[in-house]
């Protein structure tokens, strides 16, 4: 075990510093000289003129990077896209056609919930689509398309590199069908291509300030409680990173968006409560920044998470500065700072980093 450890003392922290790596390998893999996402094969059989509504259904991390991938298509396709927990879905009532594109994200492709998800929507005359990394797994044998995501296998518990992976596949399959559709001028689009290999430069740029965050996981590693807040995309990537916190620490943390807090949560921060603020957007930057200082007048410890130009290190007490990698993907640099913080707060702590007590790599039961 230790030699496939690579060096590092624990997998979480390899997977995490493997992003760059994977992210490299996606490009080669699924993006053609000409910039063209490679995608005819895994998608064949689907006419995305005939698509008038998505559906994104996963479990867990999986979840929530199904959450920026439907950030991703909303934004640059226009179209209807719902985000729903596996274990939900069926009992949310979805309004399911053969218009329908169901997407079904799962890093393991065993998820019991996920499968049940999938059979419902097949049943319903969805086309299905499952995103996942495992070779040969349940749900990449019933799905009606797949694509893979090229993680490499994951053995820490806490997910990281899938989660990167994922996303960078949902942001493909965006370009893929906004190019599909006409919905992307060349420009823009060959921009959003080049994106992810600034998205990747920056990740490496992160990797090598994480004695900075390993700092700050010596500063919040007692504290009992925490919010992570945040706005629009950042709130999503708030409850990732609140999921990391949670799993391997044993800290309850909730994710809110940043607004809703005044909406009773608030009435929990005290001295001693972790607050940590997202700010990846600028124009919601004035209104995080307001935010902070709410929680901070009550005594709260504030770790910020922004990037450069935004107003958030002047108000928190610690900082996670990361690099512009653009609207679309700096949240998910963001991600990757709070993976560094959940691991580095779980090593000070002193806790089996990989393998958090009550969890699994992949649920089977519903
Ligand atoms: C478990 C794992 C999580 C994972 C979730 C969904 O809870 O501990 O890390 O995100 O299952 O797993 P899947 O294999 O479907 O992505």
């Amino acid at each position: 075990e230790q030699a496939s450890k690579g060096g590092y003392a624990h997998f979480m922290i390899k997977e995490i510093e493997e992003q760059p790596e994977i992210i490299e390998k996606t490009l080669n893999i699924y993006v053609d000289k000409e910039k063209n996402v490679k995608f005819d094969e895994q998608l064949e059989g689907i006419n995305f003129h005939d698509i008038d509504r998505i559906y994104v259904v996963a479990c867990g991390t999986a979840y929530y990077a199904g959450l920026q991938g439907q950030y991703f298509m909303k934004k640059l396709l226009g179209i209807d896209v719902f985000t729903d927990i596996a274990s939900e879905f069926r009992y949310n009532d979805p309004v399911i056609t053969d218009k329908t594109l169901a997407i079904f994200v799962s890093q393991s492709g065993e998820t019991i919930d996920t499968l049940m998800s999938m059979k419902y929507a097949k049943e319903k005359g969805a086309k299905t689509l499952a995103i996942s990394n495992v070779l040969g797994s349940t749900i990449t044998r019933e799905a009606d398309n797949v694509i893979y995501t090229l993680a490499g296998p994951e053995i820490s518990v806490a997910s990281t590199k899938a989660y990167s992976s994922q996303v960078l596949v949902m942001y493909l399959l965006s370009l893929y069908m906004g190019a599909k559709l006409g919905k992307l001028e060349e420009k823009d689009y060959l921009k959003y291509i080049s994106d992810i290999s600034l998205l990747k430069e920056n990740i490496v740029k992160l990797i090598n300030e994480k004695e900075k965050i390993h700092e700050i996981a010596k500063k919040i590693k007692n504290v009992k409680n925490g919010f992570y807040l945040g706005r629009g995309i950042d709130e999503k990537v708030a409850r990732e990173g609140s999921l990391k916190m949670k799993e391997i620490n044993y800290i309850h943390t909730e994710a809110l968006p940043a607004g809703e807090l005044k909406h009773g949560s608030i009435a929990l921060i005290e001295k001693g409560v972790l607050v940590v603020a997202i700010s990846t957007n600028l124009e919601m930057d004035e209104k995080v920044v307001s935010n902070i200082k709410e929680v901070k007048a009550r005594g709260a410890y504030v770790v910020g998470v922004c990037k450069e130009g935004s107003l958030v290190p002047e108000v928190v007490d610690d900082v996670i500065q990361v690099k512009d990698s653009e609207e679309l993907l700096t949240p998910v640099l963001a991600v990757v700072g709070l993976q560094f913080l959940a691991y580095y707060t779980s090593l000070e702590k002193g806790f089996d980093v990989d393998k958090p007590r009550n969890l699994a790599k992949s649920v089977t039961v519903e």
